[in-house]
């Protein structure tokens, strides 16, 4: 089972608001629900708040240290150890963290994989993504929009067995952009900002 991070953070680290995301990017929502759809999802409390129910055809798993809730079609853990142990319980391929913050720094030493929107601007906001220490981390993937860049990171030492080219994602507009190849791309750890100098830019189908 591969643990996976999928966040979306902006030039400055901001990944939220009052509770919401500050930013609006419909090609990342819709990437987003294609790279997690049929895989568990484990949210904090408060993202699960944001969301209007249950996000659809995937397990939600929420972590609360509060032992009186429930909702319905969730699965509440309560402490790390016990949502480690329920995902490995359910013998899934890939599960993702999907926010917030909180979750995000807890488990970023544990994560072999990070799907990352790096959004060109900055925004304020009051929670932030954690420092990725570009030492531990393989780019496999870059590929650039126009208001953001997604990138695939992966856990040095990993065997890497992930389709880059996402044919599980049918949808054009998650197809178009264009891959840039990784010469020497390192990360702002603050940031999650990605600098480098690149080999060259490659319509996405036409390597
Ligand atoms: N840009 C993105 O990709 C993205 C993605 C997701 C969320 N967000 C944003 O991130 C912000 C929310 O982040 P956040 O850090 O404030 O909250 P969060 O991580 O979503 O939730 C925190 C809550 O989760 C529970 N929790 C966390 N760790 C736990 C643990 N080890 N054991 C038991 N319960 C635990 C606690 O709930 P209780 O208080 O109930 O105990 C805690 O208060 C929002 O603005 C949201 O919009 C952004």
């Amino acid at each position: 089972m591969t643990l996976s991070i999928i966040a979306a953070v902006a030039a400055n680290g901001v990944i939220g608001k009052d509770g919401k995301i500050p930013f609006y990017l419909p090609k990342d929502l819709e990437r987003f629900k294609c790279i997690t759809k049929s895989s568990p999802v484990v949210m904090g409390h408060r993202t699960f708040n944001t969301f209007a129910g249950l996000l659809p055809d995937r397990i939600n798993i929420v972590m609360t240290k509060d032992q009186e809730f429930s909702a319905k079609g969730v699965l509440v853990v309560h402490s790390l150890a016990e949502m480690y142990e329920t995902i490995a319980l359910l013998k899934a391929d890939e599960v993702f963290i999907i926010g917030g913050a909180k979750l995000y720094h807890d488990t970023i030493g544990r994560a072999e994989r990070i799907y990352l929107t790096s959004v060109i601007q900055e925004y304020e906001g009051d929670t932030v993504f954690p420092a990725i220490n570009q030492e531990e981390w393989d780019v496999l993937l870059v590929r650039y929009f126009n208001d953001h860049y997604f990138t695939i990171l992966e856990r040095k030492d990993t065997v890497h067995k992930i389709d880059l080219d996402m044919k599980h994602c049918s949808g054009e507009e998650l197809q178009l952009g264009f891959d840039m190849i990784p010469k020497s791309v390192r990360y702002d750890p603050r940031s999650a900002e990605i600098i480098g100098a690149y080999d060259k830019y490659v319509p996405h189908g036409r390597r």
